[in-house]
């Protein structure tokens, strides 16, 4: 493993991070402890905006508002004008799908890691428009294969939408292979990134997927309420608009309009930019760590973790399939996921639990309800592992 953080470089960024004083957070796939900097600035700017008026702020913040879309750009090697800052990862995402135009017996081919808010979607397509979806599922050791996919193209395929990370699996789908079919049979590919954005390095143009969807709160360490789309420049003029202001589009004159230029056309004028500046501050941070030092320390924390709860008597980790990522789901032996999550609560060890429901198709097929997903980030510790693990046995 080459290039990891060193053990120096975690103290001080637990240093820049109020919540590790108190809490071993391993809900970082829920939503990240942000760093310091990033909560206080948001606090600041809205000071700033109670004390000197919202649009006089904005202009004094004007170059670090910008900023945002520029830190992003860089973070996922795309352009700035392909970057809409919107609110969450499901509201970008339903930006871009249903900005396709979609007619009867359309296909599209999804994977069966996707998440709720995107089967809801095609599921939804599927009623409104008479798309058909196909779900290509996991082979028998957990790994995706593109063969199958290439082989379920038509001459209909309209799409294909993937989830990068999936909510409640170790799984990491392998994006790039599928975005080289994507393009060689010149589909649309539409990628959720949610969990995957600030976790591991993302790049757009070697991925080859035109939409890519993001939030903020998770592996980015932003503030909730955060998130942006991604929109290739040549995909942008393709999706339909949902809302339109004086914002996202212009005057050509008083009887016809046009959207702007860029990929801002699908967001509304009216938006927090204290959280826009505090979305901008956790890219930025990120980028100076580095994604792919975090991702080396994620990954080592990670197997850590799934081998030590190996070792535990009555713990059954379900994380299977060639890569995988920071988070770690299991099952705890005749208790439900709930009751482990507030036991370890009492603790201030924070976890999470992966319902069925969030990942539909891959949890009823490995009859899966209700696991415990322990996720890691750079910033945790292998002495959190321990801890982890020493109530776990006490649970047990
Ligand atoms: C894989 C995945 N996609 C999308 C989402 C939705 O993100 P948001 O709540 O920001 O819309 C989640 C949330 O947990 C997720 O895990």
């Amino acid at each position: 493993m080459k290039n990891i953080l060193t053990e120096q470089e975690v103290q001080q960024l637990r240093a820049e991070t109020r919540g590790t004083t108190k809490t071993i957070h391993f809900n970082n796939a829920g939503s990240s402890l942000p760093p310091d900097v990033v909560v206080d600035t948001v606090i600041n700017y809205l000071h700033e905006e109670a004390q000197n008026g919202g649009y006089e702020t904005e202009y004094t913040y004007r170059d670090e508002l910008e900023n945002t879309y520029s830190f992003i750009a860089q973070l996922i090697n795309a352009h700035k004008d392909e970057i809409a800052v919107v609110e969450n990862a499901s509201t970008g995402w339903w930006l871009a799908f249903n900005g396709i135009d979609f007619k009867p017996g359309d296909e599209i081919i999804t994977c069966e890691m996707e998440y709720v808010t995107n089967l809801i979607g095609l599921l939804h397509a599927q009623k409104t428009y008479g798309v058909v979806f196909k779900v290509i599922p996991n082979d028998d050791r957990g790994n995706f294969q593109p063969q199958a996919l290439e082989d379920a193209i038509t001459n209909r395929t309209k799409l294909i939408a993937a989830t990068h990370i999936p909510s409640t699996a170790g799984y990491m789908m392998p994006v790039v292979e599928i975005g080289k079919i994507a393009r060689r049979h010149n589909i649309l590919y539409l990628l959720d990134a949610c969990q995957s954005a600030g976790h591991v390095p993302l790049d757009v143009q070697e991925i080859g997927c035109d939409m890519l969807a993001v939030t903020g709160r998770k592996y980015l360490r932003a503030p909730r309420g955060t998130g942006f789309l991604y929109v290739r420049k040549a995909v942008q003029d393709k999706l339909k608009l949902f809302f339109m202001d004086g914002f996202t589009t212009q005057w050509v004159t008083e009887t016809d309009f046009k959207p702007r230029s860029d990929a801002r056309r699908f967001e509304v004028y009216e938006k927090s930019r204290a959280l826009t500046l505090g979305l901008g501050k956790a890219v930025e941070y990120a980028l100076d760590i580095g994604i792919e030092r975090a991702w080396q320390r994620v990954q080592y924390l990670a197997n850590l973790l799934r081998e030590k709860l190996k070792e535990v008597t009555g713990i059954t980790v379900h994380d299977f399939g060639d890569q995988l990522c920071g988070i770690v789901t299991f099952s705890v032996e005749k208790r439900d996921g709930t009751a482990v999550k507030n036991k370890l609560a009492e603790k201030h060890i924070n976890v999470s639990v992966g319902k069925a429901a969030s990942t539909l198709i891959y949890m009823n097929k490995n009859h899966l309800n209700n696991i415990v997903r322990a996720s890691v980030h750079y910033y945790n510790t292998e002495q959190e592992i321990e801890l982890l693990c020493v109530a776990l046995r006490e649970i047990v």
